[in-house]
């Protein structure tokens, strides 16, 4: 792995992923396609934003209450952390857990990934990913609702670094299988465990579960994790 993987060390997770983000009420979920999210939201001024733009980026969509990456920014201070989530009041309340940490590297947008991130960021900017236990929408109808569809995949790639590392994980096999499906279909996603294969603790990163995969592991179920590396060129 390169330079830049941001792997943990075991002994540097900390032992309870409870942070100072205050807990808010918000509805369990939100329509993606509803009127209210089509329109995509403007870059900010990202030189403004981040005290070291030039830091490499790490993206996280659909973060939720935003504390992983609230907890990676301090971890890993010479990275910078971005959150995307559709729950406003959610990113409202990171962005002040965010401020009174006085965290220069770590911000949140209110947005829809799926109509916002082709214009949000500069092209070869993403040097990580993570996408960690998207809503599910079961019913098939509602399938479209997802947040990684053909088009996000599309979207990423012009905004991945080549080299980038993507880490996904859901608690649900076909939510998984359908996120690696969207990857693996454009070749330039290398699925490092083998094509069509999930990672194992071999070569996933030591990471800080999510609320989520806390959650998850908590309650004694599976947890599906991909690893894959952003090449340039379909045969790298
Ligand atoms: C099940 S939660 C997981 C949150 C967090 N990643 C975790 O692992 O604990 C999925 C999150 O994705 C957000 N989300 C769903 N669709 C989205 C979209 N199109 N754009 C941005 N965020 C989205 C939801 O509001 C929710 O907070």
């Amino acid at each position: 792995m390169s330079s830049q993987s941001i792997s943990i060390p075991a002994g540097n997770i900390p032992s309870s992923n409870l942070g100072p983000i205050k807990r808010v009420r918000v509805r369990e979920h939100v329509n993606p396609l509803g009127q209210r999210y089509q329109s995509a939201t403007q870059p900010p001024d990202w030189e403004a934003v981040y005290a070291d733009w030039s830091k490499p980026l790490s993206l996280d969509i659909g973060c939720g209450r935003g504390e992983y990456i609230l907890q990676m920014a301090q971890l890993k201070p010479d990275w910078n952390w971005l959150g995307l989530e559709i729950r406003e009041p959610l990113v409202h309340s990171a962005i002040a857990a965010q401020r009174s940490l006085n965290l220069h590297n770590l911000h949140y947008i209110f947005c829809n990934a799926n109509t916002s991130l082709a214009g949000l960021l500069p092209r070869h900017k993403i040097q990580q990913l993570t996408i960690q236990f998207p809503d599910p929408w079961f019913k098939r109808r509602q399938h479209k609702r997802r947040v990684v569809q053909p088009q996000l995949v599309q979207d990423l790639s012009a905004l991945l670094v080549p080299g980038a590392q993507v880490l996904l994980q859901s608690d649900i096999l076909m939510v998984a299988q359908e996120m690696l499906k969207h990857f693996e279909a454009d070749p330039r996603f290398v699925n490092l465990a083998g094509r069509g294969q999930f990672a194992d603790r071999d070569i996933y990163p030591e990471h800080i579960p999510t609320d989520r995969e806390a959650w998850t592991l908590q309650q004694g179920g599976n947890i599906y994790r991909v690893l894959l590396k952003f090449a340039a060129f379909s045969n790298q």
